[in-house]
């Protein structure tokens, strides 16, 4: 599905990532780990051609996307839910869905809708009415989640989306629905500091370090390998 070739990115002349290639097929679930600044989200990004633009080849679904504006990549069945608190905070949370079902479908489109939504998110048709400034930061984990999945995309591609959640909401909120993706098919990419979480919903592990893929291997071999587990994670 996605093919990544000699891929490299950076700022202001230095490289962040260098020759980064991967291949990830359909239905596969993979967890991108490094420590901080190890360059995951420069990789993501460049996914999608956001901040400085990338060298080398991204295809998707056999179709070169590399530098394509933002835009035009996600219509090729992407979706970026991304690191951090972003949204929109004045906006109450179904106005914020009903803004995801307006995304350009690709003719690959996975079927999903504001009631699907709404069945298999409950939390968020409660707080349906609530603005998403005062959502919880769990709620709103699920939110931009349920927003990525409105797209219809096929891919998607979560930037640390547990980033200062409590333990109880990585685990009971956040976790069964990523567990829930995996099940129906959806192909995953996750960026992630929380390992636990990471080995929990992934199948397949590349750990990023030195600007390099130093480990590309099933979980288990990521498992079995404390050597580099200490050396590039510091675990
Ligand atoms: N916009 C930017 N301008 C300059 N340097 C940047 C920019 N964004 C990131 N960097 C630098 O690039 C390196 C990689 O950052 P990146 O955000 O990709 O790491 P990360 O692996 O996502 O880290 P984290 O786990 O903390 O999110 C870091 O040294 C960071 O300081
Ligand atoms: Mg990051």
């Amino acid at each position: 599905m996605l093919e990544v070739a000699r891929l490299s990115n950076g700022y202001g002349g230095a490289e962040v990532i260098a020759d980064i290639s991967l291949t990830i097929a359909q239905g596969e679930s993979v967890a991108l780990l490094g420590r901080n600044g190890a360059g995951k989200t420069t990789l993501l990004h460049s996914l999608f051609n956001i901040g400085p633009p990338c060298t080398g080849d991204i295809r998707f679904n056999g179709r070169p996307i590399a530098r394509l504006p933002t835009h035009r990549i996600a219509r090729h069945g992407l979706a970026l839910v991304p690191q951090g608190r972003g949204g929109f905070p004045d906006l109450r949370v179904r106005e914020s869905l009903g803004l995801a079902t307006l995304a350009p479908r690709g003719p690959d489109a996975r079927a999903c809708t504001l009631a699907g939504i709404y069945r298999q998110f409950p939390r968020l048709h409660e707080r349906r009415n609530t603005l998403c400034a005062n959502l919880s930061g769990g709620e709103r984990q699920l939110l931009a989640l349920a927003r990525a999945l409105l797209t219809q995309s096929e891919l998607i591609v979560l930037d640390e989306c547990s980033e200062g959640l409590a333990p109880l909401a990585i685990d009971t909120l956040l976790q069964p629905e990523l567990l829930k993706l995996r099940e129906r098919g959806y192909t995953v990419l996750l960026a992630e500091q929380n390992i636990g979480l990471a080995l929990a919903v992934a199948t397949r592990v590349i750990v990023l370090s030195d600007r390099r893929i130093v480990f590309d291997g099933d979980t288990e071999a990521f498992r079995q390998d404390p050597g580099m587990q200490r050396e590039h994670l510091g675990l």
